[in-house]
């Protein structure tokens, strides 16, 4: 008998949580305007809401952070981070940041202007907010089976590599701040990215002049699908797989708060000098000093030890394969999942699942409400709440995918919770047909308004 993934870790301190009740639940949404982001955590039994800086640190790292060097200037810290960095993704020279966002930020200062393109994968919606609040234009050039939820594609994250050429072509390489490519692609359903495409993207980039940016928050879950599923990688070390997938950029943005296991934290990697000292002028206005960039010495130090931990095999194993169980389960229920899973996250089919509540009335949104009310599971609505209005029309988005997310943190919850969730998506499919309308939006703010939408029920 093959012997199952199993976590290579055990559980040294715990945290309970509170199962309320659904009368407790359906209050308190109400007075969230029904959105998610507005609940207390204490009202959220089981919380999918994100695997962003959710993850449990381990021994190591709490340890690393009493060692933290706390000076403003040249900590050890700092160097330990560089170090590692350096050895992780090979990039020589890198900028600290306080989250992903932060590092978009102070890169695309330096490179995006008004009226660019900027084409890759699906863009993040924090990394399309800096390109659209800077009036530049996100391209999604991503390969058209991504919006396909059933057919099974090893790399669904993909760039389509004409779409992304005719872009370059019919551009001047002036007007194209840079291309980024997201690994994994998480809008898209936390899809991977072939190496064999990052390889195409990069002689690209070459071939027209224009940068190369790898948004790289999952990049270690998205080089164990590379190791799984493309020729060559088998037998490869993930560390090694990684840096192949760095070779081909000239720079990436990293949140730390997903595959490098810590809460808080971000950097920017530079393959140049150059573009490294265009942007520490901006990380000193933004973010603070180069050598911290919003990082405490203990925070960088716990990131160096997490960007260990986040690239080793046995515990990449046991965390995707937690994540297929979760989606092979729902699939058991009947529940239409997006296939294949993604690295980080089950996403769930609201089209398919309440195929009778019309996209203007947020089918998403109205999904993940009915998961928090059943059990006290949070989920996060990816879809047209989420797309936003479009930057010049001002009309609504409404993008082919419209799911609802359940990311899971990091060495944070077991099976158990997992078939909890399960049952709760279950019992809210086996009534699905009583979910009559959805909801409809009271505020919204001019960019990135799912964050703080108000919401009411029809
Ligand atoms: N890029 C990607 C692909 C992301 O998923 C995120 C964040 C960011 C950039 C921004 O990083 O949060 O550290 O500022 N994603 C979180 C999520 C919020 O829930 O998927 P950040």
């Amino acid at each position: 008998m093959d012997l199952p993934f199993t976590e290579p870790f055990k559980i040294k301190m715990v945290e309970n949580i509170y199962r309320s009740t659904k009368e407790q639940r359906e209050s308190w949404i109400k007075d969230a305007s029904f959105n998610l982001f507005n609940l207390k955590s204490e009202q959220v039994f089981i919380d999918l809401l994100t695997d962003s800086g959710t993850g449990a640190m381990s021994d190591k790292q709490w340890s690393a952070m009493m060692l933290g060097d706390e000076s403003y200037a040249g900590a050890s810290s700092y160097y330990k981070l560089k170090d590692a960095i350096k050895d992780i993704t090979g990039f020589n020279f890198f900028l600290p940041t306080h989250q992903g966002r932060a590092a978009e930020n102070v890169l695309f200062s330096v490179l995006v202007k008004e009226g660019d393109l900027v084409p890759g994968n699906s863009h993040f919606d924090t990394t399309k907010g800096h390109i659209e609040f800077r009036k530049a234009i996100a391209v999604d050039c991503t390969i058209d089976a991504a919006v396909d939820t059933t057919t099974w594609h090893p790399f669904k994250g993909n760039v389509d590599i004409e779409k992304l050429e005719n872009v370059l072509k019919t551009n001047p390489s002036g007007n194209i701040s840079c291309i980024i490519v997201t690994v994994t692609n998480n809008t898209a359903g936390g899809q991977p990215v072939s190496m064999a495409n990052l390889r195409e993207v990069g002689k690209l980039s070459r071939k027209y002049g224009v940068k190369f940016i790898i948004d790289s928050a999952r990049f270690a879950e998205n080089a164990y699908f590379i190791k799984l599923r493309e020729d060559g990688y088998a037998d490869k070390d993930i560390r090694d797989i990684a840096r192949e997938m760095f070779s081909y950029a000239d720079g990436m943005t990293m949140s730390s708060k997903k595959d490098a296991i810590v809460n808080m934290g971000g950097f920017i990697g530079f393959r140049e000098e150059e573009l490294f000292r265009q942007a520490s002028t901006y990380n000193i206005i933004y973010e603070g000093f180069i050598t911290y960039g919003g990082m405490s010495g203990r925070d960088m130090n716990a990131l160096a030890q997490g960007l260990y931990e986040g690239t080793e095999l046995l515990y990449l194993e046991s965390r995707i394969n937690q994540v297929s169980r979760l989606g092979t389960r729902m699939k058991e229920y009947g529940i239409p999942v997006l296939e294949p899973f993604g690295g980080h996250a089950v996403f769930i089919d609201a089209k398919k699942f309440l195929p009778h509540i019309p996209i203007e009335e947020f089918p998403a949104q109205t999904l993940a409400l009915e998961l928090y009310t059943e059990g006290g599971v949070r989920g996060a609505e990816i879809g047209a709440l989420m797309a936003d209005r479009d930057p010049i029309t001002r009309q609504n988005r409404y993008p082919e995918l419209e799911t609802v997310r359940l990311a899971l943190p990091r060495r944070v919850y077991t099976d158990n919770h997992m078939n909890y969730v399960a049952a709760v998506v279950r019992n809210v499919f086996e009534r699905r047909e009583q979910i009559k309308r959805g909801v409809k939006i009271s505020w919204e703010a001019p960019i990135m308004r799912h964050f703080t939408v108000r919401l009411e029920r029809y």
